[in-house]
C-alpha cells in the first residue's frame, strides 16, 4: 500500500511546553485514521502543524513521498492537506458561499462549488446567509465544504462531532463515507472513540505528545486504546 503521509520524529513547543514529542505516524493512501487521545494529548496541535499553522522544532513530514515545507499554510494546501478545525471557525462576516469559496486552492479536482452543493443541498438554499443562520450541524457542513473546496488528498477533521446531536453526527459520518469513497484519505479526531474507530481503517492513540499505540482499526482492541489513552502503555 502507498504511504500518503509520513510524520517522522516531530517535536513542537508552545514556549516551555513540549506539545509534540518525537512523534511519528504514517497514513496509507485512501485510508482513514482515527486519531484519539485524552484532552491535551496534542491532537489539534498535530492537525494544525500538518496544515501549516504551526511549525516544528525538529522532524520531517512527507506527503506522497515529497517533503512538506513546515509552517507554510500554502505549501500544505498545495500538497493536499485541508483542515476542518475544532469549533469550525467560520467567517461570520462572510456569506456561506463566500466561506466555501475561501477554501479554494490551486489544486484541481472534483470539488467545485456545484459538487459541494450536490453533497450539501441545504447550503445551496442558504448560500447568501451568514453562518449564524445555520444549525450547528449545517455549520459543520460548511466547514467540511470549505476544506473540500481545496480538493484535498488528506482531509483532517478535528473534533468532528463536538456539540452535534447523535442524528446529525450520523449524517456527518455519512458525508465522510462519501468523501472517503472518492479516494480521499482522512484523519479524524473524535471524542467518541468507539464510533471513530469503527469507521476508520487505522487507529493512532496519542498520550502527552507521542503516539503510544498505532495499528489496524480491525485488530486494535478498545482495551488497548483505553490503556494507551491513560498512559498505561509506552
Ligand atoms: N496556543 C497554545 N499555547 C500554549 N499551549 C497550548 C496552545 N494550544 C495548546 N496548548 C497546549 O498544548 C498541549 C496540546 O494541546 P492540544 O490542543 O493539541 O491537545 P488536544 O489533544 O487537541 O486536546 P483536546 O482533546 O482538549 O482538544 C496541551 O497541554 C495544551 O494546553
Ligand atoms: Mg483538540
Amino acid at each position: 500500500m502507498t504511504t500518503c503521509l509520513e510524520v517522522r520524529n516531530v517535536s513542537m513547543r508552545y514556549d516551555q511546553l513540549l506539545a509534540l514529542s518525537d512523534l511519528s505516524l504514517t497514513l496509507n493512501e485512501g485510508q482513514t485514521l482515527a486519531l484519539v487521545g485524552a484532552n491535551g494529548a496534542g491532537k489539534s496541535t498535530l492537525m494544525r502543524l500538518l496544515c501549516g499553522l504551526l511549525t516544528a522544532e525538529k522532524g520531517e513530514i512527507d506527503v506522497c513521498q515529497k517533503p512538506l515545507a513546515l509552517g507554510r499554510p500554502r505549501a500544505s494546501a498545495s500538497a493536499g492537506l485541508a483542515l476542518v478545525p475544532e469549533g469550525r471557525l467560520l467567517f461570520e462576516s462572510l456569506s456561506i458561499e463566500e466561506n466555501l469559496q475561501i477554501g479554494r486552492s490551486q489544486r484541481g479536482g472534483v470539488w467545485d462549488l456545484a459538487a459541494i452543493y450536490t453533497l450539501f443541498p441545504i447550503l445551496k438554499e442558504k448560500r447568501k446567509l451568514p453562518p449564524s443562520a445555520l444549525s450547528g450541524g449545517q455549520q459543520q457542513m460548511v466547514a467540511i465544504g470549505r476544506a473540500l473546496a481545496s480538493n484535498p488528498r488528506i482531509l483532517l477533521c478535528d473534533e468532528i462531532s463536538l456539540g452535534l446531536s447523535p442524528l446529525v453526527t450520523q449524517e456527518v459520518y455519512g458525508v465522510l463515507k462519501h468523501i472517503r469513497e472518492q479516494g480521499t484519505s482522512l484523519i479524524i479526531v473524535d471524542q467518541d472513540v468507539s464510533r471513530v474507530t469503527a469507521f476508520a481503517d487505522q487507529v493512532a492513540c496519542m498520550f502527552k505528545g507521542r503516539v503510544t499505540l498505532a495499528g489496524s482499526a480491525r485488530t486494535v482492541t478498545l482495551k488497548q486504546i483505553k490503556d494507551s489513552y491513560f498512559g498505561l502503555t509506552t
